[in-house]
């Protein structure tokens, strides 16, 4: 079967390329090969692979441009790009590549000139595949990087991570990218079927086997063979199922019920959780042997108050997305808007905000969404709520320190605090000092 990826993409980097320069391209499909010139290398190349060279400028010394210019005369045909440095010299390697990149390069920039060079029909599928999962935070980076590693190995993926944090469009994508991916995606979330009805949901039933089986019917495994299965929250499969799930994957067989006729599935089983199954497995409500056979390769979503930068380019994209299907005036968010954004802790994830800027972009009356479209707290609002609190904090230290001079008389406080004997009773309680402790 031909994986969207199967075509090999490599980068041959003559230096040493930096983290981000690392998980961008890899994230992007990209494997990388970094030669040093000062040890020896081969460049070997397989049919159909793509491969480009890419010359940093930036810390090659002469003679090591030198050697980089030997070997690459060796393979003409080889596309090369370049990275310059600040002020860089004229050198006739800069000659033989198609397109320069002065330092810090414009790695997005240049990842689009890789894929001119990879041609149309090298990716379209598998950019396609990963377009639900946008992000350029370097954890971003990597978990794409990871997912496109495991997409077309046959093994089962753990999904894992807070709500909403795109755990069901990773499996999308991850199927998309396998070699299953003309084959049938079937979904379930193992939370909503109930406990009583699982068993015949996931593995079917003959006709007659219990009350209501009017008709032997296909489970969800069976329908999804030579495909890939998704269990969402596989966490709540109760015990008899997740023996006959350990079967799937221990034997590759299947039971109706009301059968003892195993059935061969071949499926990849994909699951995700957003509940400690460590902990589930400690307490005994998830299989231990199931847990470790599910566990294999493990894709961690992270929170989206974790990606850096990626707030404001998600909040952008669902408003851009949301304005090209519906009628609305908001183009844009203002700055203080874009601050609570960044501020904002996302319990929900992706979907909160999602849906947060759906609301706004409905709501919004001016062209701009504000703190208030997005029913945030703004700078003002937590620059008021700070300065309430230090005010709270000096009455209280000052109204100790009154009633320490007066020995907690409390006409004697009063008459200090030029305030009446009611006044310092309404403090007192407010702060919740009992003049009895204290005296
Ligand atoms: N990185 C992303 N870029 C664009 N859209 C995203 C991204 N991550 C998630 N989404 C969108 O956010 C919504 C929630 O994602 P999804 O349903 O995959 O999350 P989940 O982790 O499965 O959530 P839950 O745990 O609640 O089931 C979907 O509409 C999805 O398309
Ligand atoms: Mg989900």
């Amino acid at each position: 079967m031909a994986t969207p990826d199967s075509d090999k993409r490599c980068v041959i980097w003559f230096g040493k390329p930096g983290t981000r320069e690392k998980v961008m391209l890899a994230a992007d499909g990209w494997q990388l090969r970094a030669v040093l010139p000062q040890q020896p290398a081969e460049i070997g190349m397989r049919g159909g692979d793509v491969v480009v060279g890419l010359i940093d400028f930036r810390n090659s010394s002469d003679s090591e441009l030198e050697r980089i210019e030997k070997l690459t005369a060796e393979h003409r045909h080889m596309p090369l790009f370049a990275i310059t440095g600040d002020n860089q010299a004229p050198h006739p390697l800069l000659a033989a590549c198609l397109q320069q990149f002065p330092h810090p390069p414009d790695l997005k920039e240049l990842l689009h000139h890789l894929q001119a060079l990879a041609g149309p029909s090298a990716t379209p599928v598998a950019d396609e595949a990963l377009d639900t999962l946008l992000g350029e935070s370097e954890v971003m980076l990597v978990m794409r990087a990871t997912l496109r590693k495991f997409a077309p190995v046959d093994l089962p993926v753990l999904i894992t991570g807070e709500t909403g944090t795109g755990k069901e469009a990773a499996a999308h994508a991850l199927h998309r990218l396998s070699p299953r991916h003309v084959k049938p995606f079937q979904a379930v979330n193992c939370g909503a079927i109930p406990a009583t009805l699982v068993q015949s949901e996931l593995f079917g039933h003959e006709r007659g086997a219990f009350t209501g089986a009017t008709s032997r019917r296909q489970g969800l495994f069976e329908t999804a063979h030579t495909g890939t299965v998704f269990l969402d929250e596989v966490g709540d499969l109760p015990l008899d199922a997740q023996t006959s799930l350990l079967r799937v994957l221990q034997e590759g067989t299947l039971e109706r019920v009301g059968s003892n006729q195993p059935i061969r599935v071949d499926v990849r089983i994909l699951a995700a959780t957003h509940v400690d199954l460590e902990r589930a497995v400690e307490e005994g409500r998830f299989r231990r042997d199931l847990y470790y056979r599910l566990n294999v390769l493990r894709l961690p979503m992270p929170p989206l108050r974790k990606r850096d930068g990626d707030i404001d380019l998600l909040a952008r994209h669902f408003l851009a997305d949301f304005r090209s299907r519906h009628r609305i005036r908001a183009r844009g968010y203002s700055s203080e808007a874009r601050q609570a954004m960044a501020r904002f802790q996302w319990p929900g994830n992706v979907r909160e905000l999602l849906n947060r800027v759906q609301r706004a972009a409905i709501t919004a009356e001016g062209e701009l969404i504000s703190c208030a479209d997005l029913e945030l707290a703004g700078n003002g609002a937590a620059n008021r709520n700070q300065l309430e609190h230090v005010r709270t904090h000096a009455e209280r230290e000052a109204l100790l320190s009154y009633l320490q001079q007066s020995r907690y008389n409390i006409s004697a406080c009063a008459r200090l605090m030029k305030v009446s004997r009611v006044t310092i009773y309404r403090l007192c309680r407010k702060h919740q000092l009992e003049l009895g402790t204290l005296r």
